[in-house]
Parts: C-alpha cells; sequence; structure tokens
C-alpha cells in the first residue's frame, strides 16, 4: 500500500519536475533521453574508480548491459550526439572477451545462451547504425555478430526435442536441461537481421530452422488472436511436451522484428502473414485495451517483475520500431502504438529524488513507486522510437554499412562445442553450481522459467 506521505510528494515531485515529452520531436525526445540516460548512468560501473567497464552494478546481470549498450545505440544515432559514444564503444570492446565471440572468462561459467544472444542484439545494432567501427586490426560489429551467430548456431541440439539451442551453454549449470523460446527468437532474430544485412541466403535457411522447430515443439501456436509464444520445455523424459506456457513481450518482439527483417529481405509473404501473426500475438496479450498502452502481461499487474522482467519492455519497444520502418503496411498501427505507449511512459518518469525517474506502469498517469534499472531502459527506447521513422531504415551492407564481417568468425573459438568448453575446475564448478542456484532461487532467471 502506498501511504498517503508517498502519493503527496509524488503528486509535488510530478507537479514540479514532470518529464515533459513531445512525441516525434526531436529536440523533446532528446531532452528526455538526455534525462533518462542520467538515471541509467546511476547504475553503471564501467565509470566508478575500480568498476568493471560495460558492467551494471548488482543485482543487473550482465546480459542486460547487453540489452542497455543497443538501445543507446540508437540514442547515439537518432539524437546525433556522441557524449556516450565512447562509453558504449568501450562496453562493447570490453566485454567481447579474448574470443571475439561475447564469452568473456568472468561470464562463463554463468553464461546463457539468451545472455550471449543480447550482446549479439548489440553489436548487430552497432553493425545497422554506422555505429563507430573498431580499428581494423580488431574484428568490425558485422564480425562479432556473425561469432556470436556462429556459435550460437554451433549449439544447436538435434538429439533432444527435434533440435533447438539449451537455454544454458554450460553443462554444468541449471538450465542446461531447459530450452526456452528466448535462446533460439534471438538467434532467429540475428540470423534474420545478418540476411537482409549481408544479402547471405544461408541466413535465411537459419532463420527458417529455428522458426520451424519453435513451431514443431509448440513454442509457438497458433490460435484465433494470433501466435501465443510460450516460454519453453525441459528436456527432461517427454521431449520437450511438458510446456511452461509463460508468455513473455522480449519472445514475441523477436520473433516480431526477425520476421520483419526476412520478409522485407526477401518479399516473401509467407513472413507478412506470421508477422501479421505475431502483432496480433503482441495486441492481445501485451497491450492495455483501454489505454492501448503495453505492458508487461505475465507479472506487472501483480507487481511480481524481477530485474529482468522490468527491461523487457526495452528490447520490446526497439523491435516495434525496427517492424515499423520494415513493414510499411503496419507502420501507422506500429506507430500509433509506439505513440501512445511513450506519452504513457514520459508521466511514469515523474517520480524518485530528481523528479524524472520511471516507474513500471504505463497505464498509471504519473509515477507508481517503481524505479530501477529496466524501468529507465524501457521508457528511453520507448520514446525514442517515436523518431525511428524520420530516421533510416537498418543499414545493410549495400545501402551504406561500413562494418567488416567474417563469415567464419567464432568457428575456431573454444567455446564452440557444448562438450569440454573451457576448462573448469571442480572448485570452479561447484562455485558455479551454488551461484546458480542462489540465483535461481533469489531470481526467476532471464527466460522468465518460474521453478515454483
Ligand atoms: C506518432 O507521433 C508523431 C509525432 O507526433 C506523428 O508524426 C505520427 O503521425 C504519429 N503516428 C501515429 C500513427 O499516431
Ligand atoms: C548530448 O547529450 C548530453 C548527455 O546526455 C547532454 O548533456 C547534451 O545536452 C546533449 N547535447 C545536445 C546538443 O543535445
Ligand atoms: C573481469 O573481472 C576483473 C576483476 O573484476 C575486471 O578487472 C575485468 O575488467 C573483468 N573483465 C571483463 C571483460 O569484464
Ligand atoms: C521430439 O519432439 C520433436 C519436436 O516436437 C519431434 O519432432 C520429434 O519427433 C520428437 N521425438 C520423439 C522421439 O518423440
Ligand atoms: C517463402 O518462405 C517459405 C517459408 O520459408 C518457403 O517455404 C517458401 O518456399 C518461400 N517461397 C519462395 C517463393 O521462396
Ligand atoms: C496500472 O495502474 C493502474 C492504475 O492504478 C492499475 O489499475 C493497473 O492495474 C496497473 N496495471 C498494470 C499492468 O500494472
Ligand atoms: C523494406 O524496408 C524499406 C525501408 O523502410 C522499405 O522502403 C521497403 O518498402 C521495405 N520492403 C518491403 C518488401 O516491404
Ligand atoms: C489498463 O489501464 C487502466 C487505466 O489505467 C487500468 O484501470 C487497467 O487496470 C489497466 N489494465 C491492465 C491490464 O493493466
Ligand atoms: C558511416 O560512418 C562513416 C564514418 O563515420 C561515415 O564516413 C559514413 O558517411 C557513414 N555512412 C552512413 C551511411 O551513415
Ligand atoms: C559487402 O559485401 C560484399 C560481399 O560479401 C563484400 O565484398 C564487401 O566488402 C562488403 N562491403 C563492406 C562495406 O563490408
Ligand atoms: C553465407 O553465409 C554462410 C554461413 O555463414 C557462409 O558459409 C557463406 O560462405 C556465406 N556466403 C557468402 C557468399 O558470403
Amino acid at each position: 500500500m502506498k501511504s498517503i506521505f508517498t502519493i503527496i510528494i509524488t503528486l509535488f515531485v510530478s507537479l514540479t519536475n514532470c518529464l515533459d515529452l513531445e512525441v516525434g520531436d526531436k529536440d523533446s525526445v532528446c531532452d528526455a533521453a538526455t534525462l533518462l540516460i542520467e538515471g541509467i548512468m546511476d547504475y553503471y560501473e564501467g565509470i566508478r574508480p575500480g568498476g568493471t567497464v560495460g558492467m551494471f552494478q548488482a543485482p543487473y546481470y550482465w546480459w542486460e548491459a547487453g540489452e542497455i549498450f543497443g538501445g543507446m545505440i540508437d540514442t547515439w544515432a537518432w539524437c546525433n550526439n556522441d557524449t556516450y559514444e565512447q562509453m558504449i564503444y568501450n562496453a562493447l570492446m570490453h566485454q567481447k572477451g579474448s574470443q571475439n565471440n561475447y564469452i568473456p572468462a568472468n561470464q562463463s561459467t554463468t553464461e546463457g545462451n539468451d545472455d550471449q544472444a543480447f550482446w549479439g542484439l548489440a553489436v548487430i545494432e552497432a553493425t545497422e547504425r554506422n555505429f563507430t567501427n573498431p580499428p581494423s586490426d580488431e574484428p568490425g560489429w558485422l564480425a562479432l555478430t556473425q561469432a556470436v551467430y556462429n556459435t550460437m548456431l554451433s549449439r544447436w541440439d538435434t538429439a533432444n526435442c527435434g533440435g533447438g539451442l539449451r537455454w544454458q551453454i554450460f553443462q554444468f549449470n541449471s538450465g542446461y536441461d531447459y530450452k526456452n523460446t528466448i535462446s533460439n527468437s534471438a538467434l532467429f532474430a540475428i540470423a534474420a537481421r545478418l540476411a537482409r544485412y549481408t544479402q547471405n541466403e544461408t541466413y535465411v535457411d537459419t532463420a527458417e530452422m529455428v522458426w520451424d522447430w519453435l513451431v514443431d515443439v509448440k513454442f509457438i501456436q497458433d490460435s484465433s488472436n494470433g501466435y501465443t509464444i510460450y516460454d519453453g520445455a525441459n528436456i527432461g523424459t517427454n521431449n520437450c511436451s511438458t510446456i511452461h506456457t509463460q508468455t513473455w513481450s522480449y519472445n514475441y518482439a523477436l520473433l516480431l522484428s526477425g520476421s520483419a527483417y526476412i520478409y522485407n529481405f526477401t518479399g516473401n509473404d509467407t513472413w507478412l502473414n506470421r508477422f501479421s501473426d505475431v502483432y496480433t500475438g503482441i495486441e492481445s496479450t501485451f497491450v492495455n485495451s483501454s489505454t492501448g498502452i503495453i505492458y508487461e502481461a505475465m507479472c506487472q499487474e501483480s507487481g511480481k517483475c524481477n530485474n529482468d522482467q522490468r527491461s523487457f519492455k526495452s528490447i520490446f519497444s526497439r523491435s516495434l520500431g525496427q517492424s515499423a520502418q520494415l513493414i510499411s503496411s503496419y507502420t501507422d498501427r506500429i506507430m500509433n502504438l509506439i505513440n501512445t505507449s511513450a506519452k504513457g511512459a514520459a508521466e511514469s518518469c515523474s517520480g524518485g529524488s530528481d523528479g524524472h525517474t520511471c516507474g513500471i506502469n504505463w497505464s498509471y498517469g504519473s509515477w507508481d513507486g517503481w524505479y530501477g534499472l529496466g524501468e529507465q531502459i524501457s521508457a528511453l527506447e520507448i520514446m525514442q522510437n517515436t523518431l525511428v521513422m524520420q530516421n533510416a531504415p537498418p543499414l545493410t551492407n549495400s545501402t551504406g554499412g561500413t562494418s567488416t564481417g567474417d563469415v567464419n568468425a567464432g568457428l575456431t573459438s573454444r567455446e564452440t562445442s557444448n562438450k569440454n568448453l573451457i576448462t573448469v575446475t571442480s572448485k570452479d564448478k561447484a562455485g558455479a553450481g551454488v551461484l546458480t542456484a542462489i540465483v535461481l532461487i533469489i531470481f526467476v532467471g532471464i527466460s522468465g522459467w518460474t521453478i515454483i
């Protein structure tokens, strides 16, 4: 229960210091972005003495940093503001790891396929937005994306459930026996974007394989309200047939944008139909029908979203923007959803001691008392995506993209097989196991897979 005192303070603060947003107006959005990023930086370790570049403070996990830098690349591009350029660049470079595949040693005892994929989504964003390239003796953003793609694809597991990626990369981690949609939908989206950027059909074939598997294993199901997309299933003894039926916005988001990229590249109507059915699923699952504003349906109303889930509206908003650009027949419909949600988000960013801390519930009309990194980045991404149509669509190799690639990136790195990937001493193993157990007990993991 909120005390009357909090309500009065909230009202006072929102009257005096409300975040003023005119959607689609570059100056207004970029001024708002400045304030929102100030809030994000409050959690950033990389600029603190002794802090690690590319990491946000506990309890925020490594994967979420990948989500954040991906979003901030869009801010950089659309606000033409280089204030954070070097910081983003340093983070992407520092966390790529010695194998240049986003399995840095510090993460390698806990990293899942989905974690790696979110850094992959950051570097494909850098590729498509012509973000400042690394020098020629370092791999380009495209090559880094290809390394993530190649290493993930090498873990494709046909021995169980007819295919698919497992949640975890490493056998000693809990969740190794779980196949989750997010790992697979993220590989799908990365493949789709590589296809469009490089014009290489092989990536379409991979995307198709991932999609077909998700349908085959019934993580994607058709209904009268478009597709319903579930969280995943344990391999167990019944071949992934006991499905965990949570529906998370990030899965819909990546299957939506991936379909948009493939349709935009191939012009094949099958992908427009798939896009359309995912979008219908989004409208019927994640949009508040009385306000027209997006929300995280599984957990928001019950107040149970964990730190990971509180950031999902961030990649969700980014995917909506990409789709608006790539599927012209949906532009107005999607922009209406983005505009309306962004206005709600701006009203929600009127809290905290700075007066522009963002809440979680964008239908609330003001700050709802929630705050955190996920709330900040989600608000940033929905607001800046009101500018998406004023900006160039994602670049490709033939429309001005300048990123250097390497189709074989990652293939020779030590991490490519899921057997004997890294040498782990039994002490590390025990440590990792305990850590994973604690993490699983305290939080519901990135997949949103509930253990209760
Ligand atoms: C979204 O807002 C922008 C800026 O006001 C406007 O140009 C655009 O037409 C709006 N789009 C929709 C579909 O509401
Ligand atoms: C660029 O961003 C910084 C930090 O977000 C902000 O202080 C500055 O005013 C911005 N510059 C312009 C021209 O908007
Ligand atoms: C790994 O951790 C060490 C010690 O905290 C830190 O100095 C280093 O920068 C980290 N490396 C990465 C890639 O995060
Ligand atoms: C296991 O599940 C997959 C995906 O649904 C299916 O293609 C395969 O035939 C199943 N295998 C067995 C042995 O049931
Ligand atoms: C369109 O895509 C579908 C699904 O990938 C595929 O089965 C079909 O062959 C494609 N059509 C053409 C003309 O390429
Ligand atoms: C958002 O806030 C409104 C107004 O208090 C409340 O009725 C609604 O249940 C909340 N919805 C979510 C999804 O949090
Ligand atoms: C692909 O996206 C571009 C950029 O928005 C757009 O001009 C083009 O019409 C799209 N192509 C298809 C087949 O929709
Ligand atoms: C939608 O928004 C309205 C108005 O704030 C609120 O009363 C309702 O509970 C919300 N529904 C959900 C599912 O959030
Ligand atoms: C990409 O960036 C390079 C280097 O900053 C610049 O010369 C080039 O014009 C940019 N291209 C596009 C399409 O933005
Ligand atoms: C674009 O792709 C072609 C064919 O793969 C390659 O030769 C060319 O170097 C690429 N251009 C850039 C800027 O990477
Ligand atoms: C297309 O991508 C595949 C998969 O990475 C690669 O093996 C192939 O060499 C690429 N083709 C071209 C022309 O770059």
